[in-house]
C-alpha cells in the first residue's frame, strides 16, 4: 500500500489511464466525504492528494460561494485536475499546486475545512502530516479522511481505532468516525476537528 506505486504518485501514460479509472471508481468516495463535510457559504476547502480532481469539480459545483485549494505530488494528477476544473480555475475560485502534505505551502488557519480521499496510506508519516495539516485549519475546523473499510491486513494501519488514534495523537480536539454503510464498496471517514 505504501511505496512508488501508481496509486501513490502517478505517473506517464500508466498514471494518467488510472486517474480515469480513479474518477470512476472513487465517485461515491468524494460525494460522500464532501456531504459530511457540509460546506458552507464561504468555507475555504483544502483537498490533499486530489488525483484527477472530481472533489475539487463537485464542491465547486454544489456550492458557488466556496473557494478550493489542492495539493498533490503528482505532475500528471495536478494536469488531469486543472484540465477538470480549469473554468473554476479561471474564475478565481480554485487554485492547484504540486507539492507534498508534508510541507504545505499555506499560512497557519487558512482554511475552515479538509479533505483527504483515499491518500494518506500513501504519505510517509501520516503524524507529520497531519500536524501540518492542523496548522492550516482555522480553530473549529475540520478535516474528513476518507479510506477503504477493508478487512485485509494491508488496510489495519488505516481502520477506524487506528485513524482515531492517529488524529488524536495529531492534537486534534475532537474525532469522530463514520462508515457509509454499503457493504459492496464499503467506506471509513474519520472527521477530525482543530
Ligand atoms: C489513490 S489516489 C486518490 C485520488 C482522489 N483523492 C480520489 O479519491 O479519487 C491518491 C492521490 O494522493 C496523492 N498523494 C499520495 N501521497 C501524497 C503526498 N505525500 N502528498 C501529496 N499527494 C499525495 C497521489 O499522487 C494521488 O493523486
Amino acid at each position: 500500500m505504501s511505496g512508488p506505486g501508481q496509486a501513490g504518485h502517478p505517473r506517464g501514460l500508466v498514471g494518467r489511464l488510472l486517474g480515469q479509472l480513479m474518477t470512476w471508481h472513487n465517485a461515491q468516495d468524494n460525494r460522500w466525504t464532501l456531504d459530511l463535510l457540509e460546506l458552507a457559504a464561504g468555507d475555504r476547502l483544502l483537498e490533499i492528494g486530489f488525483g484527477p480532481g472530481m472533489a475539487v469539480e463537485l464542491a465547486c459545483r454544489a456550492r458557488p460561494d466556496v473557494s478550493v485549494a489542492g495539493i498533490d505530488h503528482s505532475a500528471e494528477m495536478l494536469r488531469a485536475a486543472n484540465a477538470r476544473n480549469r473554468r473554476f480555475i479561471e474564475a478565481g475560485r480554485v487554485r492547484l499546486e504540486l507539492g507534498s502534505v508534508d510541507a504545505l505551502p499555506y499560512g497557519d488557519a487558512s482554511f475552515d475545512k479538509a479533505l483527504a480521499v483515499n491518500s494518506i496510506y500513501f504519505w510517509n508519516d501520516p503524524v507529520t502530516a497531519l500536524r501540518e495539516i492542523l496548522r492550516v485549519l482555522s480553530p473549529g475546523g475540520v478535516l474528513a479522511v476518507t479510506v477503504h473499510d477493508r478487512q485485509r491486513e494491508a488496510y489495519r494501519p488505516f481502520d477506524s481505532e487506528a485513524l482515531t488514534e492517529l488524529l488524536r495523537a495529531s492534537g486534534f480536539a475532537s474525532v469522530d468516525v463514520r462508515r457509509n454503510g454499503d457493504p459492496r464498496h464499503p467506506l471509513i471517514c474519520a472527521l477530525g476537528w482543530r
